[in-house]
């Protein structure tokens, strides 16, 4: 194991998971625990809780430790964890740790990251002043940004040359590991030299929410590639969790600061580091970019942190419309409204200010469309509506999606749009909808057995995927994990149970890792952190969190449970044999078919 035992029990008794949680997250008093909003997903009512000894998330069962804790919320490894967590009390990382040889990653702590990105950024500022900086200049006049925007992102120019960074940058004591780790240089293969990772090309900072530079993206001044250059992911940097500018836009989004243009709670999302800057040079202060990737699961997480409605303004080609679509899904799954921008005329937000002025751009956002009309409209340009059989497809498809509206009101809305869309009579359409309704109920219906339901329960399950197929087996594991993780002395006492017994292979990896655990000098399941991911890990806290509200978890209850599982390992075995046989049964019917002509 690369940290002793004795060192990790050191690094949480030095690292209580109230003082580490309390920076990420209001706690509050509830009775014995602490209570706040949980920072994994968004919701309004807290049920992340706080034990003594680990946190969980009683709306979307995050759990873990303080190391899981540290590692899903600055998102990091396990290595990496422990040595944040070091860092923040002040304890050294044992060296005999094989870890860092093992990922051969130079070791660069965050608070230095975050110096030298601000270090580097006030020297593509200075390098804008330099006599060989004219191009540059002159691009950003081209691109209409004036002196005191440049000033405010923090704009810069790294100089058309391999080592001027970085020679500034030894100067002022980083080493070259630190500096290749923070993206900043790379060391050539064929000469073993380092040399600037950014060059001859407009600096664009990316700040985080606490104002820390993490980031850049490079762009070059004429045509060619690549036209960005964007820091990779490093200590101080995930590209999947950060919005550029966020930063500028979060007290406006709060509502802790006031503008004519902008209402609170109101975000608007688009592409690329420009077109925000053209926005906020314009006013819409609210204005954010995923940094040339589509919406993340995390990005939307955030965004519900901040905002009610997003505003999607997207490039109008086909990039943007499916970027576009997919912020849709994800930002509605955490509650977000959105709205789309049709920008007509122009490629860009930032091309549309310029041509047509920021009044233009403000009648294009009060002109959005709720992601209903955006999706009819979607449905119904695919269709040539002249032609009758292609108009009667598509309002198949419109009902279709209409359906799947909760609300009566809401439906009747946009029942009465497509009516208008199309010249159809809304009653026709209100019949269409409900019989595509019933259609799908029944279908829905035909599924939901009980089998079939607990089935549901598992699906998607990414943790344990085996939970779909087989729900009983992976419901008996857990009881049989959670009393061990409980009770460890348990282990030596029951019933003979091996990882063969396990039906699922996520619940036989735990069994195997705790039968590791306890045979060794410790029964703290924090080690497990170095195995499973936080989602994992979450699973099997909540495994032991959930026995720890039952009382019968005595060798009697464990050798049930231990009975019960090779029970139903048994009677799984069975049905898959006899499937066997209908399977068989079914190629004997098709060859008969086929032999018969009759396919
Ligand atoms: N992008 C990137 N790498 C590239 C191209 C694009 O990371 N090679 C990201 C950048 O964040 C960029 C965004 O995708 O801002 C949108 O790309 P694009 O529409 O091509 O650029 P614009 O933002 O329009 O940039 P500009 O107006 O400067 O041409
Ligand atoms: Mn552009």
């Amino acid at each position: 194991m690369a940290f002793s035992q004795g060192f990790i029990e050191e690094l949480k008794m030095r690292n209580p998971i109230e003082d580490v949680v309390s920076r990420y997250v209001d706690l509050k008093r509830a009775g014995r625990n602490m209570v706040g909003r949980c920072p994994f997903h968004s919701e309004k009512s807290p049920s992340f809780t706080l034990f003594s000894d680990h946190f969980h998330c009683f709306g979307c069962s995050a759990g873990g430790d303080v190391i899981t804790f540290v590692m899903r919320i600055e998102n990091l490894d396990y290595p990496d964890a422990v040595n944040f967590l070091a860092d923040r009390c002040g304890m050294t990382v044992p060296d005999d740790r094989k870890y860092f040889t093992k990922t051969e990653k130079p070791k660069l702590t965050r608070e230095r990251g975050f110096a030298m990105n601000k270090a580097a950024a006030r020297i593509f500022y200075e390098n804008l002043k330099d006599p060989d900086a004219a191009e540059a200049r002159e691009y950003i006049s081209k691109r209409q940004l004036s002196a005191s925007t440049v000033k405010h992102f923090g704009l810069g120019f790294a100089k058309n040359s391999f080592i001027d960074l970085f020679e500034k940058l030894t100067a002022l004591g980083y080493t070259l590991d630190e500096i290749k780790a923070n993206f900043l240089c790379g060391v050539s293969q064929k000469t073993n030299r380092p040399f600037d990772m950014f060059r001859n090309r407009i600096m664009f900072p990316i700040i985080d929410t606490s104002g820390n530079i993490v980031a850049f993206g490079g762009r070059v001044m004429d045509d060619s590639k690549p036209k960005y250059l964007n820091s990779s992911d490093t200590v101080v940097f995930k590209k999947s969790k950060n919005l550029f500018a966020l930063n500028f836009a979060k007290d406006l989004l709060l509502g802790n600061v006031k503008s004519e243009l902008v209402k609170s709670g109101e975000i608007i999302l688009c592409e690329g580091y420009m077109d925000v800057i053209a926005m906020h040079q314009a006013g819409f202060c609210n204005a954010v970019a995923t940094l040339g990737t589509a919406v993340t699961p995390e990005h939307s997480r955030i965004v519900a942190r901040y905002a009610k409605t997003a505003y999607l303004a997207y490039d109008s080609d086909d990039a943007g419309k499916k970027a576009a679509d997919k912020a849709i899904r994800l930002l509605g799954e955490v509650g977000v409204e959105t709205k789309v921008i049709k920008i007509n005329g122009a490629k860009d937000p930032d091309e549309y200010i310029k041509k047509f002025g920021v009044a233009s751009f403000s009648t294009l956002l009060s002109d959005s469309v709720g992601q209903i009309d955006y999706r009819l409209n979607n449905i119904l340009v695919k269709f040539d509506l002249a032609n009758p059989d292609e108009k009667l497809r598509a309002l198949r498809e419109c009902c279709d999606m209409l359906s799947g509206i909760f609300s009566d009101i809401k439906r009747d809305i946009y029942i009465q749009r497509l009516s208008e869309l199309t010249g159809i009579k809304q009653d026709s359409i209100a019949s269409q909808i409900k019989s595509s309704k019933r259609h799908t109920e029944k279908k829905m219906n035909e599924h939901m057995n009980t089998e079939n339901q607990k089935k549901l329960l598992h699906f998607n399950d990414r943790v344990n995927p085996d939970a779909v197929t087989c729900p009983a087996a992976v419901e008996i594991e857990e009881r049989i994990l959670g009393i061990l993780m409980l009770f460890p002395e348990q282990f030596s006492k029951c019933d003979s149970v091996t990882p063969d017994d396990f039906v699922s292979s996520f619940n036989k990896s735990v069994f195997e890792k705790l039968s590791e655990l306890y045979g060794g000098e410790t029964t703290d399941i924090s080690s497990l952190n170095e195995f499973f991911n936080p989602e994992q890990m979450s699973r099997i806290y909540d495994m032991r969190q959930r026995r720890t509200e039952l009382t019968s978890n005595g060798i009697a209850a464990l050798n049930e449970q231990i009975a019960s599982l090779k029970r139903e390992k048994t009677r799984l075995e069975a049905k898959k044999n006899k499937v066997g046989t209908n399977d068989e049964l079914q190629s004997m019917i098709e060859r008969i078919r086929k032999d018969k002509g009759l396919e």
